[in-house]
């Protein structure tokens, strides 16, 4: 069994994707994985929309030129009227239980042999307008979907992560 860290570490960012259709048992896998993330106060205010109709691939490529050709994608939004709100100055956990779900997906994905790419470069309006979202859910990520294609590769940011001193201090 592949452990965690070794898990992340071999996960990158799939750019070129394999004609083959993503095996509706992974798909399944990769969505149970973002159900069960942790959201404050257990709140699960994200929606995921899965695009994988010529229709939804169409009206995604309206909305990103980094679609990669892909013709599966998640777009995973949050509803600002479930998410938790801090009292203390109203900040919004939405963003980041929407992205928390994200990540458990984007690395379930690479352990299923599912490459993918975080996409955050799309234009915020086109989503909510091809995609018919409400003014209270907002789109976060989408992520990208296939099997790598055989001449993928990582790029050169991936193995550039810089050194624990950069970012972590001990107090
Ligand atoms: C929040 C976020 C937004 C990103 N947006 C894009 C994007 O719009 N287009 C793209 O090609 N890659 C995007 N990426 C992928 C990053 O460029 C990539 O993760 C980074 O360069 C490290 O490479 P790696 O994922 O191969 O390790 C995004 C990643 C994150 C986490």
């Amino acid at each position: 069994m592949t452990d965690f860290l070794t898990l992340a570490q071999e996960r990158y960012s799939c750019r070129r994707f394999a004609d083959a259709p993503v095996a509706e048992e992974k798909l399944a896998y990769i969505l149970e994985c973002g159900r069960v993330a942790p959201t404050a106060c257990n709140k699960q205010p994200h929606r995921v929309h899965v695009l994988r109709s010529e229709d939804a691939l169409a009206k995604l490529r309206r909305c990103t030129g980094s679609h990669f050709g892909c013709t599966l994608a998640l777009l995973v939004t949050w509803d600002k009227r479930e998410s938790w709100k801090r009292g203390y100055d109203g900040q919004d956990s939405g963003w980041v239980d929407a992205s928390i779900v994200t990540t458990h997906m984007m690395l379930a994905a690479h352990e299923q042999g599912v490459g993918s790419t975080w996409v955050m470069h799309f234009i915020p309006e086109a989503v909510r307008t091809e995609f018919a979202l409400p003014e209270w859910e907002i789109p976060v990520a989408i992520l990208v979907m296939g099997y790598p294609a055989d001449n993928d590769r990582p790029s050169r940011l991936h193995a550039d992560n810089k050194p624990l001193e950069n970012t972590v201090t001990y107090r």
